[in-house]
């Protein structure tokens, strides 16, 4: 494979040389840029696989040139250098198209490691495109908003299991999008045309339960007036969506694992056997190996539907996807109200990264949704927010008690490292420790870098 080509744009020579010394020793390629100017006309000549670019440059700036590259080639991935502690710059070169960034003092492990996987991800992507183009398929998952590494992730995942007919477990906390995605496997599956019904197993009364995915036959329980078709006949030649199965009560559970096993059943007070050709998607937020030692939930079923497990990431361990959402709903529900709202403030997209949503992606759409409506100018200022979310902002690095010796270490850690911009040597220095034993902790706590 010929080697891949990054172009650098700086003004100061001698940090392209830096960047070019560390970079060719990976084995890339190096184009250098001294000016903004100078690397949208570069992007023009040839293809590139990254551009590594600083925000701060003469004639136009590296945020004007990040807008005019991806004018000019809009699937390069473009890392932004910032100074360090400019939050604001950073979310801004995220809003605009950036893969990602960096903060200043570099450090030279972290860009290798960012460059690397930015030029991955595109290969994967365009991989991707490939194959579907091939295969005559249209995947769309527009409406699922993320670009993060986790949720590109996701998406390549989602779109080799949507057009199959294996069963699908999701797994994700609260509000993580569980319902959404489940929804998208449908839509892009060969079932499209044909029924979605979604059950929610905590919110039918167990009595109800099995008339509702069975049906009934007249008559076969006190209410029962008419014959009813259950919800397992009408998703037939579908696909039919089984949320929060951790709920189900055991005695369902058995019935449920036939349907799986058999692909059919007989209706409540019924003594025919229905067949039908279902997919299942089934959903939960609950641990179900726990719930499985603990004897809530059957093994066998477990393993019936742990087939394709996928799980969703919580909000916090994807935050690059938090401005993209935030502006996503903002756009929503601004429309919704008629209300013209031209963005948030940038120290609010500083709150929202740094709050950890343990509401996750509902949370964040019902705060913007909320904030559009209460708030009285044209852009969404920290004194729209709540209280909790407002004040996430200077709560950096405070740890919560009582807590772990590990956590208080891991968020030592993690602020320390926020401290010195990323750069390993220099918090080992600050925390007293040896840069090898820090790099070994990063790996034990699973810090991102
Ligand atoms: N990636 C996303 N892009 C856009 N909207 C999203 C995304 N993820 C979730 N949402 C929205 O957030 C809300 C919550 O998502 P959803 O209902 O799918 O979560 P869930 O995991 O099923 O939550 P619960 O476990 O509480 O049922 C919905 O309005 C959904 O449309
Ligand atoms: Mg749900």
């Amino acid at each position: 494979m010929p080697p891949k080509t990054i172009l650098i744009a700086d003004d100061e020579e001698s940090h392209r040389l830096m960047l070019r010394a560390h970079l060719e020793g990976e084995g890339f390629e190096i184009v250098e840029a001294s000016d903004g100017q100078d690397a949208v006309a570069k992007v023009k000549e040839r293809i590139f696989d990254l551009a590594l670019m600083d925000i701060r440059m003469p004639i136009i700036d590296g945020m004007e040139s990040l807008r005019r590259i991806k004018e000019v080639n809009p699937t390069i991935p473009v890392i932004m250098m910032t100074a360090y502690g400019s939050i604001d710059s950073a979310v801004k070169a995220l809003q605009s198209g950036a893969e990602d960034y960096l903060t200043k003092p570099l450090d030279m492990d972290e860009l290798i490691i960012k460059v690397k996987k930015a030029i991955r991800y595109r290969q994967l992507e365009e991989e991707n495109i490939l194959y579907r183009e091939r295969l005559g398929i249209r995947f769309d998952f527009s409406n699922i908003i993320g670009k993060s590494p986790k949720m590109l992730e996701l998406f390549e995942t989602l779109s080799m299991v949507a057009p199959t007919e294996a069963t699908v477990l999701l797994l994700g906390e609260s509000g993580t999008g569980k319902e959404i995605i489940a929804n998208a496997i449908h839509q892009n599956s060969p079932r499209r045309e044909r029924p979605y019904v979604k059950v929610n197993c905590a919110a039918l009364p167990e009595t109800l339960l099995e008339s509702e995915l069975f049906g009934h036959e007249k008559g076969a329980f006190t209410g029962a007036i008419d014959k009813k078709k259950g919800r397992f006949e009408r998703a037939d030649g579908g696909t039919i969506f089984l949320d929060e199965i951790g709920e189900m009560s055991f005695p369902t559970q058995t019935k449920i694992l036939r349907v799986l096993q058999e692909r059919d059943f007989e209706p409540v007070g019924g003594t025919k056997t229905i067949k039908v050709d279902v997919r299942i998607i089934a959903a939960t937020n609950k641990n179900l190996e726990e719930e499985v030692r603990q004897g809530r939930f059957r093994e066998d079923l477990y393993y019936r539907i742990n087939v394709v497990p996928i799980t969703i990431p919580p909000l916090r361990d994807r935050k690059e996807d938090i401005p993209l959402l935030a502006e996503h709903f903002l756009r929503i529900y601004s429309g919704k109200n008629r209300r013209v709202i031209k963005g948030f403030e940038p120290k609010v997209m500083g709150a929202f990264i740094h709050y950890s949503w343990p509401g996750n992606v509902r949370e964040i759409e019902n705060i913007v949704e909320r904030t559009v409506i209460m708030s009285k100018g044209d852009i969404i200022t920290l004194d729209d927010l709540p209280p909790a979310i407002a004040g996430a902002q200077q709560d950096e690095g405070r740890t919560p008690f009582p807590t772990s010796l590990r956590d208080v270490e891991r968020a030592t850690i993690v602020m320390t490292l926020h401290q010195t911009g990323g750069n390993r040597t220099r918090a080992a220095a600050i925390l007293g420790i040896t840069r090898k034993t820090l790099q070994n902790k990063i790996k034990e706590y699973g810090i991102d870098s």
